[in-house]
């Protein structure tokens, strides 16, 4: 299960169900009355996927009284629901034409057909949403509009005279941190956990949902695509300037040079992505990135510590190991 190491194989198996449950859910949610936007939201959801959010949410429901609430495995579903949306939308955005292995619904179908299966997907993660109150509506109308702003965000760039690496963290905490956040949240609060506890899984998905950000975009020049399901150097591609790549824009040097020329928009030729593609792997950036993954997963590490040590706690505590290792 995407990352998790369990020690504990009651946990697991434990966890494992509830993860069963889920995709029962979803597939039950998006069943619709008209078979082409059944088949397209299935498109994705049936192309495979870590399924890290929803299983973020069972995790950290296990650290409460009532871990095996139903009410836990809809706010899962609305999680992966939510995020699912957000993958149609972004691969429009971003002009992507693979995903979860699979061609993405852009290059399968076309943009509108992307775009509305978002919108169908959002529309079931809200009435999936209703069943658990208004508390957990407001929670996720929050988290969205803060994932939206992040994209626009990065959609927009730096400021003039902007800090761009605080600009890309801000970035990554809102595009990606904000619902990684809420489905550890979500877990917490519908198991009952007591506030400083709900509060404390909060941030602390809050920063594994930034790694992970990072880790991805690390993932994105360093990994081939049988490993990550999706086409290196499509940030490049796209002008997206992730932190391996303004980290290695900061040195010194002629291939640094070189470098910062190639970033200065997006790149089309691929023999050039291949150019960046390489000068970016020889330079530090790639570790620089992972110091602060390092950095990252410390400060999610001392967030654990409002937390029972139980079982559950070890298996999220590995979340802080999988960021980093996840990159190589
Ligand atoms: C992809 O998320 C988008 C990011 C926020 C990096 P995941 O890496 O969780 O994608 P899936 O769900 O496994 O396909
Ligand atoms: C993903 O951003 C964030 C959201 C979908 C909200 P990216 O564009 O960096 O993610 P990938 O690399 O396409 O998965
Ligand atoms: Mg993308
Ligand atoms: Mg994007």
């Amino acid at each position: 299960m995407a990352g998790v190491e369990f020690l504990d194989p009651n946990l697991a198996e434990v966890v494992d169900s509830g993860l069963v449950r889920v995709e029962e859910l979803l597939r039950r949610e998006v069943s619709g009355q008209y078979d082409f936007v059944t088949e397209t939201a299935l498109h994705l959801m049936e192309a495979g996927g870590k399924r890290f959010r929803p299983l973020f949410t069972l995790l950290a429901g296990q650290i409460g009284p009532r871990a095996d609430s139903p009410d836990v495995v809809i706010a899962a579903a609305v999680v992966e629901l939510i995020h699912l949306a957000t993958l149609y939308h972004d691969d429009v955005m971003d002009s992507a034409t693979m995903r979860r292995g699979a061609p993405s619904a852009n290059a399968r179908w076309d943009n509108s057909v992307a775009i509305l299966t978002g919108d169908y997907l959002f529309a079931h993660a809200s009435r999936l949403v209703a069943d658990l109150g208004p508390d957990a509506v407001r929670i996720i109308a929050d988290t969205f509009a803060e994932l939206v702003t992040g994209q626009m965000r990065e959609t927009r760039g730096p400021r003039a005279g902007e800090d761009r690496v605080q600009h890309y963290l801000t970035v990554v905490a809102e595009k990606t941190g904000s619902l990684i956040a809420t489905a550890a949240r979500y877990g917490a609060m519908f198991a009952g956990c007591p506030p400083e506890q709900v509060a404390a899984l909060r941030r602390f998905g809050e920063i594994i949902g930034t790694s992970f950000q990072v880790s991805d975009d690390v993932i994105d020049i360093a990994s081939p695509p049988e490993d990550s399901g999706k086409t290196p150097g499509t940030d490049l591609r796209e002008g997206v300037a992730t932190l391996p790549m303004l980290y290695a824009a900061q040195q010194s040097g002629p291939g640094a040079e070189r470098l910062r020329a190639l970033l200065a928009a997006p790149i089309t030729d691929d023999g050039l992505v291949t150019e960046a593609l390489e000068l970016l792997r020889a330079s530090d950036g790639l570790e620089r990135s992972r110091d602060m993954l390092r950095k990252q997963a410390t400060q999610a590490r001392d967030e654990l510590s409002a937390l029972p040590d139980c079982s559950a706690r070890d298996a999220l505590a590995s979340l802080t190991v999988f960021v980093v290792d996840r990159t190589g």
